[in-house]
């Protein structure tokens, strides 16, 4: 039910793999009034499915939102082995930095079973931001065959369109891990947008953003520099760059700034052939497959205005976590 100016929040769902910018996207929904954060399915990625609860749910508890869902899912991809991710976001997917253990849990549902209850519940009202590999959106689409038509839309961080890939030359990390999934899902008929590295390769945080979020110094500052100075270390050391990638917070930010990004209408695929191109996204630019569209794909972003609304609203965060210290304390 909307207003009618649209005031009303998104009703979003993020499926991640909390990793060190799947933390930021997290954080961002949480200090965005345009969001109502509907819960938080957990998958394997970045760190282990298990590692990736305790990290969402220790997430939550910084931000103070212990009333978000989180459900655990799959830990392994539907036909690939495990492939994780310590090299880039650390041992146990936060970089350095390190939360108290949660003292939330976990609901005791699957997670592809919360995603199917929670869409078929609120038919063409949730928007799925997936930022993570996609098992667990793919399994939900097998076991229940309404979900594709229950989902509004789905935002996924993935692939690599014209962009080299960041886990294979060819291949970006999400759609590497589970090509499977991603081809379920890019044949699903659900309205997907998707967010490859193609744009989030323009979105480097810096040691200056990280200053200006400093200026109001909180746990979630705190939170941001420590994990990031993980993050930055492997970008320095594997890709020379100056800063750190932060791809799911872009695609979280599109759930409520379409203006940031501009895109096409497009027929894309994922490799599933098992050779050098394995889950590489590919994009039918020229239109001769003759097959329709199956999504739009950001190829364009205003970097800069969706890094400043970013900083914005984690500063924003910062101070209210703190006017809430102070009240609790009086
Ligand atoms: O390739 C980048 C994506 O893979 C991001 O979502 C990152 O968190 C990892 O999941
Ligand atoms: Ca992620």
């Amino acid at each position: 039910m909307t207003h009618p100016d649209n005031c009303s929040p998104k009703r979003i769902l993020i499926d991640t793999d909390p990793g060190i910018d799947d933390a930021a996207a997290i954080l961002l929904a949480l200090a965005s009034p345009e969001i109502h954060l509907e819960g938080l399915s957990i998958v394997h990625g970045n760190c282990s499915v298990q590692q990736g609860v305790i990290n969402a749910l220790s997430i939550l508890e910084l931000a103070q939102a212990p009333s978000v869902p989180v459900v655990q899912g799959c830990e392994l991809p539907l036909v690939q082995p495990a492939l994780l991710a310590p090299e880039t976001h650390g041992e146990r997917g936060l970089g350095y930095a390190e939360l108290p253990a949660p003292s939330l849990q976990p609901l005791p549902q699957p997670a592809c079973d919360f995603l199917i209850e929670r869409t078929l519940g609120a038919p063409a009202e949730i928007t799925i931001v997936a930022i993570g590999p996609l098992t667990n959106l793919a399994l939900a689409l097998r076991k229940e065959p309404l979900f594709a038509s229950a989902v509004k839309e789905i935002i996924v961080m993935g692939g690599a369109i014209r962009h080299e890939g960041n886990t294979t030359p060819l291949a970006e990390f999400n759609t590497y891990v589970d090509p499977h999934a991603a081809y379920i899902l890019f044949h699903s008929g659900i309205p997907i947008t998707l967010v490859p590295l193609d744009v989030t390769y323009q979105c480097i945080l810096t040691e200056a953003h990280l200053q200006r979020i400093e200026q109001v110094p909180s746990p979630i500052s705190v939170f941001l520099r420590q994990a990031t100075r993980f993050y930055m270390e492997f970008h320095d050391e594997y890709q020379a760059i100056e800063g750190c990638v932060i791809n799911d917070p872009l695609a979280l930010a599109l759930a409520f700034r379409p203006d940031f990004c501009k895109y096409e209408e497009l027929y894309v695929d994922v490799d599933i052939s098992g050779g050098v191109c394995l889950g590489k996204t590919f994009a039918d630019f020229y239109r001769m497959s003759g097959k329709a569209a199956n999504m739009r794909v950001a190829l364009q972003v205003q970097a800069e205005a969706f890094l400043d609304l970013f900083v914005e609203r984690i500063i924003a965060l910062s101070q209210k976590i703190l006017a809430q210290e102070v009240k609790r304390m009086r």
